[in-house]
């Protein structure tokens, strides 16, 4: 969840670290840093600040003025979201050895670093910070040699747990070397000049030509290129990829937040999730990711959903598609639970793995379980590259462009697709007629013109929401296809604006919850005409009679709904398959704008990260 960054090459490396870590700090960004080697007297400069990224732009003019900054070709830098110890300066990265000679960035965490710790302490060396991250840069020291790739193998081994890092040394002016386990690392192969990243999003500005280490890679970089290896010193080779972000993607667009550019990029991220997928003729969908065939299909009895979060409300939508369209038994499991509850996996089940960074350490973990029972796995992601889209081998990946804010939203309608999508392949390689297999893919086809009308009552939806701003709580119900994206409705609302909204089951609701509901507390109800409206349209009445203040997402030209809501909000009719995707964009538009009004940092939300890579 941290961002850790390094550059080698003959540029000024304290730019671009710091322009690096400004991309990525929606990672994790309570405390941050970094070290450059100056080329004057090769000595090792650290400046680092408990805030955010503009406070260490501050730090670094006052501590590292030129025209030192311009004689730093060689640097690392870090954005930091606290696991161990506070967001202090103490605690802040770069860590640097007892000597002073080298410094390291690590996301991650050391699990075994208290023994360690002790250790070391026995032998004389002195902690500045509470992080377990510190123990590295003393242990590289207590390995070095001479040899810097050798001393950051040799320290690694003795680690348990996961790493992220990037290490510099002032006896090595134009070496950073770096590793994973368990945390992303990217290279940037530039032409004279390499950059090292936890996040592709820091790269791409520079190079698109970009190396992924897998677990247990280590790497030497110099301005002349990169060597990989294995902690034990065996040569690898990487596949080098092209990555089709363009920088422009990663800015916000003429928009206030990345969060509203990527709700409003929907129609055209739904667009490139479904281009080349749909086969219209064939009443059917070609997902060439999967590598399964019609009978490959066909032979799968079970599925299994893990996920966390958005990912996790996206793959209970997927429940509905894989059982209705396709007739498969599908069951759905939070990551972090599936991980370690010893499930039971046939050998002809598939595990679907829904993760929008192909980071987060709970799948991950999913997924390797799921292996080592046998079960086919897939990954369906939207980071090219990530984790479990290497470690999955094979998935669908969303199209759905970066997504920079904290808060999911085209990742969320973009998952519920590509599960559609499958969920197709699978019944018509079962019970699946041609006919129904066409007309869903007709739908399908039409679904970015479902998001675009949404997006066209932005300003009715912003005027609905600024009335319910200064609540403290509040309700989304829903039932069916709807119930997961009441419960994804409510995720948007808590996590961007502090107010604390529960997603409930609408039948759920007398059985308890009801005892809340008074004048000061609304309800969404999410009402489209789909199967189960009728009934909530019940409970909505059941919620007026408390008092309190009901908002309705409902079909257009759907009038009974007038009578029992304060407020409506309308989407387009659409087949049950798709509400959730017009809805969600509703639910999205009408969180945003309440967070705005309530003046909340809606990019980066408090206490939250974008990527959750541990556990
Ligand atoms: C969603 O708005 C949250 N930021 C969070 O729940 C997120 O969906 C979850 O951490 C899973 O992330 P992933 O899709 O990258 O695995």
């Amino acid at each position: 969840m941290c961002g850790i960054i390094g550059y080698v090459g003959p540029l000024g490396a304290v730019g671009i670290v710091l322009s690096g870590l400004q991309r990525m700090e929606y990672r994790g960004y309570d405390s941050a840093g970094l070290a450059m080697l100056d080329s004057a007297d090769g000595a090792l400069k650290r400046v680092r600040v408990s805030g955010k990224i503009p406070d260490l732009q501050r730090a670094v003019e006052q501590e590292l003025p030129e025209p030192v900054a311009g004689r730093c070709h060689i640097g690392i830098g870090h954005t930091r979201w606290a696991t161990h110890g506070a967001p202090t300066v103490s605690n802040a990265h770069p860590h640097l050895s007892r000597n002073g000679r080298i410094a390291i960035v690590h996301n991650g965490i050391i699990e075994n670093y208290l023994p360690l710790k002790q250790r070391l302490i026995g032998k004389g060396y002195r902690f500045e910070s509470e992080t377990d991250s510190e123990v590295l840069a003393h242990l590289i020291e207590e390995c070095y040699d001479g040899d810097l790739h050798r001393a950051v193998a040799m320290a690694l081994e003795m680690v348990e747990g996961t790493y992220g890092i990037a290490v510099v040394s002032s006896q090595h002016p134009d070496v950073i070397v770096a590793a994973r386990k368990g945390s992303p690392i990217a290279l940037g192969v530039g032409n004279g000049e390499n950059i090292v990243a936890s996040d592709v999003s820091a790269i791409v500005n520079y190079t698109t030509r970009v190396i992924y280490l897998d677990d247990e890679d280590i790497a030497t970089i110099t301005p002349a290129g990169v060597q990989i290896s294995s902690l034990k010193n065996v040569p690898v080779n990487r596949e080098l990829r092209h990555v089709d972000w363009q920088p422009g993607e990663l800015e916000k667009g003429g928009f206030e937040h990345f969060m509203l550019k990527e709700i409003h990029e929907q129609p055209e991220a739904l667009a490139n999730a479904i281009r080349g997928r749909l086969l219209e003729k064939d009443g059917t969908t070609r997902l060439s990711g999967v590598q399964m065939e019609p009978a490959d299909y066909a032979r799968v009895s079970r599925i299994i959903i893990a996920a966390c979060g958005t990912s996790y409300f996206a793959g209970m939508v997927g429940k509905y598609h894989f059982e209705s369209l396709a007739d498969l038994p599908t069951e759905v499991e939070q990551a972090a639970e599936f991980r370690y509850r010893n499930p039971i996996i046939e050998r002809d089940s598939c595990l679907l793995a829904v993760s929008q960074s192909g980071e987060t350490a709970d799948t991950i973990e999913a997924v390797r379980e799921a292996r080592r029972k046998g079960a086919n796995v897939l990954g369906i992601c939207n980071v090219v590259g990530s984790t479990i889209a290497r470690e999955t081998g094979r998935g669908v990946y969303l199209h759905a462009g970066p997504e920079i804010s904290v808060a999911s939203t085209k990742a969320f309608s973009c998952q519920v697709v590509v599960l559609a999508m499958l969920a197709i392949a699978f019944g018509r390689a079962r019970r699946m007629s041609a006919g129904v297999g066409r007309d869903l893919v007709a739908g399908l086809a039409r679904v970015p013109q479902l998001a675009e009308a949404v997006l066209r009552q932005t300003d009715h939806i912003r005027q609905v929401a600024e009335k319910y701003a200064d609540a403290e709580h509040c309700f989304y119900l829903g039932r069916g296809y709807m119930y997961p994206v009441a419960l994804e409705g409510a995720l948007k609302l808590k996590e961007i604006s502090y107010i604390h909204a529960e997603g409930y089951h609408a039948a759920e609701l007398k059985h308890g919850p009801i005892a809340l509901l008074d004048e000061t507390v609304p309800v969404v109800a999410v009402v489209p005409d789909v199967h189960g409206r009728s009934k909530t349209v019940n409970n909505m009445q059941e919620c007026r009679a408390r008092k309190s203040p009901v908002i309705a997402i409902a079909t257009e030209g759907d009038d009974e709904v007038d009578q029992f809501a304060d407020d409506i909000i309308r989407v387009p009719p659409c087949p049950d398959f798709l509400a959730p995707v017009p809805v969600v964009v509703a639910e999205q538009l009408l969180a945003y704008y309440i967070a705005r009004k309530r003046g909340c940092p809606i990019d980066q939300p408090r206490n939250l990260a974008k990527s959750v890579t541990v556990e």
